[in-house]
Formats: structure tokens, C-alpha cells, sequence
């Protein structure tokens, strides 16, 4: 897959909801429910990060949940996105990006929304054809002021701002044009998780669903 197909399918994912929610979740029992719930609150792109021991069961039970797209979050090398593809993972994200993930990635067809957080980073990206890319750690990079300022010198970059992004300041990102979705842990918190609260979780989603864009 070349980085511009990859990025074209990254931006229709990005468009299918103002917010991925990114998941991180320890017990694949409770997958199904969780993107169940997501998906009914308006929010089918969900971002699994592989950081627990369930996490590719997690991806494989939310996979067969109608109706979501399946993502797998921190991809680092060629195993990741073999492991991450295997699993039913249609895209994924990472938090920076390599040449050899990047290699991987488009060597094994899985599109990828990959990490900048400054004007050389993004270059790098799009110099390679990536016109889609993560802004991260948003707030701990510069926020929406850092990302404001790359959309005059570089408005054919679109973002997905992820890491410190709440329901408070995800308006903020929104509003400025280089800014496609953004990415939070917020509307799936681990209390609400592991008790099961899945209407909780759909409330807290159809409140991310409803930030205009
Ligand atoms: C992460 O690192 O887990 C993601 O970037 C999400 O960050 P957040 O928990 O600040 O939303």
C-alpha cells in the first residue's frame, strides 16, 4: 500500500466520528460490550492499544462487533502490524514513526495514521506521501497552538491530536482547520470499564459524538 492510499483511508476513518476513542483494556471478556457501546453512542473508529496482555483478543473480539472500525495503537515494529493485522486490526497509530515501521505498514497493507509532534516530524511524513498523521502528545507538544501554527505553512497535513485531549479542550482542536478528529481515553475510563457501566460509556460517547467539527 503506498502512504498516499494510506493516508486516504486513514482520513475516512478520521471522518467517521469527531473523537477515536483510545482503549485500553485488560480483560478481552469485556471487549464486545465496550464497542458495543461505543458504537452506539457514535463513535465506530476505535483505537485498541496494545499495551495490555489481552489486547490482540480485544481487537479480535471487537472486530466482529457490527458496525466498528478496529484499530491497534502503538504500533513499533513489522511484528506489531503483522500481530495487530492478523487480529482484525483494519488501521493503525502510532505515536512517533520509523522508516522501518513505515516500511512494514505499507509492505503488509495496513494503513497507518503516523505520529508527528513538530513542522520536521510532519515534513518527514509528508515528504514520504503521509498527508495524515497523529499530532502527539498534543498538549504536552504545544496544544492547539502548535498545531494552528502548522496549518499555514503546511495546510495539506491533516491531524488527529491524541494525548491529553478531554471533552473540555477537544472543541479547541476542532475548530482549527488541519484538525480532522482527535483521539482520547476519556470516553472509556477503567472505572467505568471494569464495572461494566457500558450505559455510562455510551453516554459519555454520544457527548463526544455531538462536538461539531
Ligand atoms: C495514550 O497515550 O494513551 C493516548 O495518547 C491517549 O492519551 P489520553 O489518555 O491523554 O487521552
Amino acid at each position: 500500500m503506498t502512504p498516499e492510499h494510506a493516508s486516504k483511508l486513514a482520513a475516512d476513518i478520521c471522518a467517521l466520528a469527531p473523537v477515536v476513542p483510545v482503549l485500553v483494556v485488560k480483560d478481552a471478556s469485556k471487549a464486545a460490550d465496550l464497542a458495543r457501546a461505543l458504537i452506539a453512542g457514535g463513535l465506530p473508529a476505535l483505537e485498541v492499544t496494545l499495551r495490555t496482555d489481552a489486547a490482540l483478543d480485544v481487537i479480535r473480539e471487537m472486530a466482529k462487533v457490527e458496525g466498528g472500525v478496529v484499530g491497534a495503537g502503538t504500533l513499533l515494529t513489522e511484528a506489531d502490524v503483522i500481530a495487530a493485522k492478523e487480529a482484525g486490526a483494519t488501521f493503525g497509530v502510532s505515536p512517533g514513526a520509523t522508516d522501518r515501521l513505515l516500511d512494514a505498514c505499507e509492505a503488509h497493507d495496513l494503513p497507518l495514521l503516523p505520529g508527528a509532534a513538530s513542522a520536521t516530524e510532519a515534513m518527514r511524513l509528508l515528504e514520504r506521501g503521509y498527508t495524515t498523521q497523529k499530532f502527539f502528545p498534543a498538549e504536552a507538544a504545544g496544544g492547539a497552538p502548535l498545531l494552528k501554527g502548522l496549518s499555514s505553512p503546511l495546510p495539506q497535513i491533516k491531524f488527529c491530536p491524541t494525548g491529553g485531549v478531554s471533552l473540555a479542550n477537544a472543541p479547541t482542536y476542532l475548530a482549527l482547520p488541519n484538525t480532522v478528529c482527535v483521539g482520547g481515553s476519556w470516553v472509556a475510563p477503567s472505572d467505568l470499564v471494569d464495572a461494566g457501566d457500558w450505559d455510562a460509556i455510551e453516554a459519555l460517547a454520544r457527548e463526544a459524538a455531538a462536538l461539531s467539527r
